[in-house]
């Protein structure tokens, strides 16, 4: 399975950290960044930039899920939900990351770098990945929600 990470420059650090762990359970990663430059500064760059081109990322099948990090995690996943087919969820805590694919098949998990903290992030990961979509009544309801996205 390959997932996207990205964030914004309040979270390269927990994105990197969380990078590892994933790598170190055999999923494969692609780090859409934002990054430290050569010099150790921190590239900038505004959250809806980020959560567009990880939402496309994951729309397009380049990737099969993402995960998206910045200050609170509000700004980026609203920003990734304005690409049509993306469903992404801010979640601080395991038991909604598991729920929201279990119902909502989310493709992307978001959180904030300033709310949860690194081993709580790796909790919120092993919950939505090891989850899987139950399809049935959940179905209908996200057929409701891409018929939105069509009207
Ligand atoms: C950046 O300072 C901050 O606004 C951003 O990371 C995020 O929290 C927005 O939702």
């Amino acid at each position: 399975m390959k997932i996207g990470f990205g964030c914004d420059h309040a979270a390269i650090d927990l994105k990197d950290e969380l990078i590892q762990y994933m790598l170190e359970k055999g999923y494969e990663c692609v780090d859409y960044g934002t990054n430290y430059d050569e010099d150790g500064e921190i590239i900038k760059c505004d959250y809806p930039a980020k959560g567009e081109e990880v939402g496309r990322a994951v729309v397009s099948k380049e990737v099969d899920y993402g995960v998206l990090i910045c200050g609170t995690g509000i700004g980026i996943s609203v920003s990734a939900n304005k690409v049509p087919g993306v469903i992404a969820a801010v979640c601080s805590e395991p038991y909604s990351a598991r729920l929201t694919k279990q119902h909502n098949n989310a493709n992307i998990i978001a959180f904030g770098a300033r709310v949860v903290g690194v081993e709580l992030a790796k909790m919120i990961l092993d919950e939505f990945f090891g989850a899987e979509f139950e399809g049935g009544r959940h179905q209908r309801r996200v057929d409701m929600i891409r018929e939105i996205e069509k009207r």
